[in-house]
């Protein structure tokens, strides 16, 4: 079941998601040993893009290993977006994606992300301009169903995926709820179906309701979509590639045990030291180590424990407890 996304080629049509605060590097990386064919890095702002600096070389850091990539960039003036579009060509990502879809207020009320959803020339104008700006670089569009429910906002949708893939996109990804919905309500993969029936020779990628592999299976299953993105369901769980591999290759998925998942816990916190700083490591791993608890067979007690740590001797003496064979 390979994934084409213009010129590069997925071996495996589930994928890690654009997710704000991990999709980073690191984790990336720790879900790339774990099957992950392909990832999108969190939204970065196309200004943040294009400013040096500190924040910049966080947010665009690649590594010979992080590949194939895509980069996705969020604005509101297609010259900047292609611009930053730009940039990120340059610097070795393999798909530059362009965010319509993120539902955060202050990101909205800046004429960003979601809004893009309501307009249509402005988004098709950004996929045109971007497109341009890297010529044989696949750009893709992370799109939302709507911006709220309505015939005309439907047709709204259409006129934006039409209008990309006439422009040169080479795959779309549709979250499955409107920017209004945000993240609550269910994710309506009837319209997916519908969208892959309107372009059945396209690059589609599916989105949303999927927290077990079993999901990421059943949603291509049944809405003949050419790929779907892991996000909240990969949160934690690294190992949601390589067990929607073994669904898909009518094996039982595999469940690490608390061995192993102690050494991608310390393994991914030495990751974020090296991409970061120590102190930065710590602060992102005692985060994440909240969400890898939710395999652990006690996990509201070692989340109360984790809640607790300040230093690194701390947070290592309750993970080799909890963690201990
Ligand atoms: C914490 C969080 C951060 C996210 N950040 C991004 C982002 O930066 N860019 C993006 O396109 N989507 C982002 N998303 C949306 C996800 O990629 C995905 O489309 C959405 O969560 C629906 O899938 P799910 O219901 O299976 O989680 C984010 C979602 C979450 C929960």
């Amino acid at each position: 079941m390979p994934l084409r996304i213009g010129t590069v080629a997925v071996d495996f049509p589930v994928v890690l998601g654009a997710l704000a605060g991990y999709s980073d590097l690191p984790y990336r990386l720790v879900c790339r040993s774990l099957g992950a064919p392909y990832c999108v890095t969190e939204a970065m702002l196309d200004r943040q893009v294009l400013l040096e600096g500190k924040l910049r070389k966080r947010l665009v850091r690649l590594d010979p290993a992080d590949h194939p990539v895509a980069g996705q960039i969020m604005g509101s003036e297609p010259d900047t977006l292609a611009e930053a579009a730009r940039a990120l060509d340059r610097l070795g990502f393999d798909v530059v994606d362009l965010n319509f879809a993120c539902p955060v207020r202050k990101v909205v009320a800046h004429k960003r992300g979601g809004a893009l959803m309501n307009d249509p020339a402005r988004a098709l104008a950004a996929v045109r301009a971007v497109v341009e700006a890297v010529p044989g670089r696949p750009v893709t569009l992370k799109l939302r169903r709507a911006f709220k429910d309505g015939d005309a906002a439907a047709a709204g949708f259409f006129r934006i995926a039409r209008g990309a893939f006439e422009a040169g996109a080479a795959a779309i990804a549709v979250h499955a709820r409107t920017v209004e919905q945000k993240y609550s309500g269910r994710a309506d993969w009837g319209f997916l179906a519908a969208v892959e029936r309107e372009f059945p020779d396209r690059t589609v990628l599916g989105s949303g309701d999927v927290m077990r592999p079993a999901d990421a299976l059943r949603l291509l299953a049944e809405t003949g979509v050419d790929g779907v993105l892991a996000a909240r369901g990969a949160i934690g769980n690294p190992w949601f590639f390589e067990q929607c591999r073994d669904l898909a290759a009518g094996r039982p998925p595999r469940a690490p045990g608390l061995d192993e998942q102690r050494d991608t816990i310390y393994r991914h916190y030495r990751l974020a030291c090296e991409a970061y700083d120590p102190r930065r490591g710590l602060k992102l791993l005692r985060h994440f180590s909240l969400q890898y608890a939710k395999m652990h067979p006690r996990r509201t007690d070692l989340r109360n424990a984790l809640v607790g740590v300040r230093t690194e001797d701390e947070w290592r003496s309750v993970i080799d407890a909890f963690y201990a064979l």
